[in-house]
């Protein structure tokens, strides 16, 4: 029996599938099938391998890890690896982000963010973006939008969650569009903040829309949400949970920006694909989250956090490369497919790029099926990309960061020919 038919015997069928591949090892910017058919993957399991797969130094730190201590509990005891991990985490993140609470997937590090950011303020409002994507814990849901799905069924969600449109540029909320943008996406927070009590303890946003369809913020409305968030005494939590750890060219897309947030909640690209996140912020404000108001069995755990250091090891001299290669995949994106009828937009922040696919570049009607056409093109090519996007009509490329040149090259060329070959003209 393949996998396929054995998964489908006994794994719950709630989990929605990209592919239907069954790959046996991973290498490098590799996955390989039983057959030894070699498939690029630039999915990096959803944004989490950016030190590829298996990379020997992040094996190796586990390997000697599980074998001198798997697991001790930080409840219970001290040891290594989240103490020296939160220490590097501290380094990178600067802005006196050191006090660190280790949990095991993106959805917890946004449940403990919010848990924070409402214990220490004292307020129970939240205020999060349409379009959004910050997990499926309740908690996190009912912060998440970016589809209807998600939700239903699961009302009532936690109260006290209000919505801003996200600034989408290329489908702009207020109907602008990028030549003649007057911003007025930052009179329209400001107006909107007008309106909320003061019992708004956070505003959670990514700064690139992940699941929403790869939608980078723009740099003004951020620095009006900082500002707004300031004068009103409302904590900036962002979720880096999927832009995090080198992708964006820098540690963090905030370090782009030269926003700093109060909270930052971290997960995928820290572990290599171990379970870790974490949720960060200043000792200051963490001094006041007080003990045994939140905590778990795992958080910590040594293997994981030994992952996570060997991960960061890997990535501080690696994903300095990544600038020049997201350079390189951008101008041959928009080389080859600049003027083609069904690609609407093409854009990205370092290695995070994401390739709208609509029906008419005028209409702008999505074109999901299209999407969906090249993704199957692409598996059928040896090509693993995966999509995103309120409608579905999105393609992201997620290279591991240590991806090499001609393997990078590789993969946009059967992504651009498989969507140029399509279409006859
Ligand atoms: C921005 C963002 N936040 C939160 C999450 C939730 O993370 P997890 O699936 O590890 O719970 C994700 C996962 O895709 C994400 O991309």
């Amino acid at each position: 029996m393949t996998f396929l038919m054995r998964a489908h015997n006994v794994l719950s069928p709630v989990s929605s599938h990209f592919t239907q591949l069954e790959v046996v090892r991973g290498e490098g910017c590799y996955l390989y099938d039983a057959e030894g058919r070699a498939y690029l993957d630039f999915s990096s399991g959803i944004g989490v391998s950016s030190t590829g797969h298996c990379h020997p130094k992040v094996v190796k730190a586990i390997q000697d890890q599980a074998a001198t201590l798997i697991h001790g509990c930080l409840g219970v005891v001290y040891y290594e690896t989240p103490i020296a991990l939160a220490e590097k985490l501290g380094q990178i993140l600067g802005h006196g982000l050191e006090s660190v609470f280790f949990v095991q997937s993106g959805s917890e590090a946004i449940e403990s963010a919010i848990k924070l950011a409402k214990y220490v303020t004292k307020k129970h409002k939240i205020v999060a973006f349409r379009g959004g994507f910050h997990g499926r814990t309740l908690g996190a849901l009912s912060l998440t939008t970016s589809k209807e799905k998600y939700r239903d069924g699961y009302a009532p969600l936690l109260e006290g969650v209000d919505f801003f449109p996200y600034p989408y540029c290329y489908r702009c909320p207020w109907g602008k569009n990028r030549e003649t943008c007057d911003t007025s996406c930052k009179e329209e927070l400001a107006s909107f903040f007008e309106q909320l009590d003061d019992q708004v303890a956070a505003v959670v946003v990514e700064l690139v829309l992940g699941e929403g369809g790869y939608t980078p913020i723009p740099e003004p409305f951020l620095i009006q949400l900082d500002r707004l968030c300031r004068d009103r005494g409302i904590l900036l939590i962002f979720d880096e949970i999927q832009t995090g750890f080198g992708k964006t060219g820098e540690w963090f897309a905030f370090q782009k920006y030269g926003v700093v947030p109060d909270i930052i909640a971290l997960a995928k690209g820290i572990a290599s694909g171990l379970p870790l996140g974490a949720c960060v912020s200043t000792k200051t404000l963490m001094s006041k989250w007080t003990t045994g108001a939140h905590g778990g069995t795992y958080g910590g755990n040594p293997v994981t956090c030994a992952a996570g250091l060997a991960t960061l090891e890997v990535l501080e001299s690696e994903f300095k490369q990544t600038a020049s290669l997201a350079k390189e995949a951008m101008d041959h994106l928009n080389g080859t497919l600049k003027n083609h009828p069904y690609i609407g937009d093409i854009r990205g922040v370092g290695m995070m790029i994401g390739v709208e696919f609509v029906q008419d570049t005028h209409t702008k009607i999505p074109a999901p099926a299209f999407m969906k056409h090249v993704m199957m093109e692409c598996l059928k090519r040896g090509l693993i990309v995966i999509s995103c996007g309120l409608h579905d009509n999105v393609i992201r490329l997620i290279p591991p960061l240590t991806i090499d040149e001609e393997s990078l090259k590789k993969g946009l060329n059967i992504f651009t020919e498989v969507i140029c070959g399509h279409y006859q003209g």
